[in-house]
């Protein structure tokens, strides 16, 4: 029982330490401690960062791993709603960032950076400087408030992409032309209409294997001017697709090995010439069966 409470007593204590330095803004240097929680990763917790911090005394541990926050741990003495240019001056050896759960709505992205892990937060984009050169290579940004991925035009390398659970509705696949060694995008769960291939004449993603396209409001795919010569893995069910044309299919993804199709407005006859096609092909059909409906063709739903 002590032990408990003395660690209930610290967070307490700092919080206050914290609020009372910046209301002061008192000279003296504030250094942020890993906590010893997590093996490799420096953790911070007890932090409060928003948009009127005077962060110009404080220091970060100089580690190459930091998680801010407790994330999935339940953490309500983390809130930085805010990396600013300022926070992010303070963290530019550090490679490797999780910031996920702790109300995050604006982050001033470094070029340092390999990895940014700010899942579950209110962002609505990323905050990158035209001009500068990013490493940044994994993105993860599911659960967020994300209606546009333009900020991701100089991120050139890119390897895995986790935009799931946006509110994506209209996106240009052109923006991810020069990202050559995408490998995994996953875009599940937003409200995707329309993907649009607005420039140069295709589209190449020569690295990419995975991509997710699943639980949003596709009608068509027009995949005419992709290549994506190493696919492996597409996911479209939960859309509104009538049809596929397995033309581009075959064209846009010649290696594909698996196809997820169930939960779509499929016309009956066009589906079963479309499964034929994939079978002759050897592209495994996955569905999550037990849809309820009258027709279905190797148990996905058509009408
Ligand atoms: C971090 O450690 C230093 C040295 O032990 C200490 O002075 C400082 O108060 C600690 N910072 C926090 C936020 O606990
Ligand atoms: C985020 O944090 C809040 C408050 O600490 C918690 O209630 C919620 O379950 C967390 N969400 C996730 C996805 O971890
Ligand atoms: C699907 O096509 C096959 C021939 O390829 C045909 O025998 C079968 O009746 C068709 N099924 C439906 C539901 O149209
Ligand atoms: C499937 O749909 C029919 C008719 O709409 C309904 O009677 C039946 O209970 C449904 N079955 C399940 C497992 O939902």
């Amino acid at each position: 029982m002590d032990g408990h409470t003395t660690s209930r007593m610290i967070p307490a204590s700092s919080l206050f330490w914290i609020v009372a330095v910046v209301t002061a803004t008192s000279a003296s240097p504030m250094q942020f401690n890993c906590s010893t929680a997590r093996q490799k990763v420096c953790e911070i917790t007890n932090i409060i960062i928003t948009e009127y911090t005077d962060v110009s005394e404080w220091e970060f541990p100089d580690h190459p791993d930091i998680a801010f926050g407790s994330h999935p741990l339940p953490d309500d003495s983390t809130i930085i709603t805010m990396i600013t240019k300022d926070v992010s001056e303070k963290l530019t050896n550090t490679q490797n960032i999780e910031m996920q759960n702790v109300s995050l709505m604006s982050f001033f992205l470094w070029e340092h950076l390999i990895s940014l892990d700010v899942s579950y937060n209110y962002l609505s984009e990323l905050i990158v400087d035209p001009s500068a050169m990013y490493n940044l290579k994994s993105l993860n940004m599911k659960h967020n408030r994300l209606q546009s991925i333009d900020f991701l035009k100089g991120l050139y390398k890119l390897r895995d992409l986790d935009l799931s659970n946006n509110y994506l509705e209209t996106i240009d696949f052109s923006i991810l032309d020069p990202a050559k060694d995408l490998a995994t995008l996953k875009l599940f769960n937003n409200r995707i209409r329309t993907i649009t291939t607005s420039f140069g004449d295709m589209l190449h993603l020569p690295r990419l294997t995975v991509l997710m396209l699943n639980h949003n409001q596709l009608s068509i795919l027009d995949a005419s001017r992709w290549q994506f010569n190493v696919l492996q893995d597409l996911f479209l069910s939960n859309n509104r697709l009538s049809y596929i044309s397995m033309c581009e299919i075959q064209n846009s993804f010649p290696r594909l090995q698996t196809l997820y199709l169930d939960g779509n407005h499929w016309e009956c006859s066009n589906l079963n010439s479309t499964v034929s096609q994939l079978h002759e092909l050897n592209v495994k059909l996955v569905n999550h069966g037990s849809h309820n409906c009258t027709e279905a063709i190797e148990n996905i739903c058509c009408m």
